[in-house]
């Protein structure tokens, strides 16, 4: 397969993960509970429509359809912010997991457009590489933005009560706390010949 073909597969991974938050931002939005954080998801929503158009711009220029892939990595991503708002915080708290998990997605898609942007620039594809570094600069800017909102609600959040750790309650909490602890019990033995190594 060509780097042609894996960038094309790229980028309808990042174009799932794009119409994915077209539905996922608002209802950060709706759950912030900072109105300056309300703000920035609503105003990155509308970005991420543009983003979306744009990428549909660069599969014309490359002849492409933009479906054909699901990106499981954004729906996982999404997943997580899901469970942020459901936690049972308060106030800055609530917002500070809201913070976390907003980043995350940040973060996931400036991951895809550096690859897809680097796979772009070797195939000497300057539009595409273009569209595309429009989309990455305003993913850095809106992680940046969330990072400076998130400053005074973090402080805020550090001063609430502490609350015991709680036991996992609901059947979805269970299968989470359990696959941590598989998780933990497969890096085991390698964790063991890592530290014997040192
Ligand atoms: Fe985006």
């Amino acid at each position: 397969m060509a780097l042609t073909n894996v960038l094309v597969d790229e980028l309808r991974d990042m174009y799932s993960a794009e119409n994915q938050l077209v539905k996922a931002l608002p209802k950060l939005a709706k759950g912030a509970k900072n109105a300056q954080l309300k703000a920035l998801f609503t105003a990155h929503l509308e970005e991420t429509k543009e983003q979306v158009l744009r990428l549909k711009q660069v599969f014309e220029i490359l002849e492409e359809k933009p479906t054909g892939e699901h990106c499981n990595g954004m729906e996982g991503v999404i997943e997580e912010g899901a469970d942020a708002l459901e936690k049972d915080e308060e106030g800055a708290s609530f917002d500070s997991g809201i913070v976390g998990a907003a980043l995350r997605t940040e973060h996931y898609e400036i991951a895809g457009y550096m690859a897809a942007i680097a796979m772009a620039d070797t195939l000497g594809l300057k539009d595409v590489s273009g569209l595309l570094t429009k989309n990455l600069n305003e993913e850095q800017k809106a992680a940046e933005k969330i990072l400076v909102a998130a400053k005074p609600i973090l402080r805020e959040s550090a001063n609430q009560p502490e609350e015991e750790d709680k036991k996992p309650q609901t059947g979805k909490e269970k299968y989470s706390a359990q696959k941590s602890r598989e998780d933990e019990k497969k890096a085991a033995s390698d964790l063991v010949a890592h530290s014997s190594a040192r």
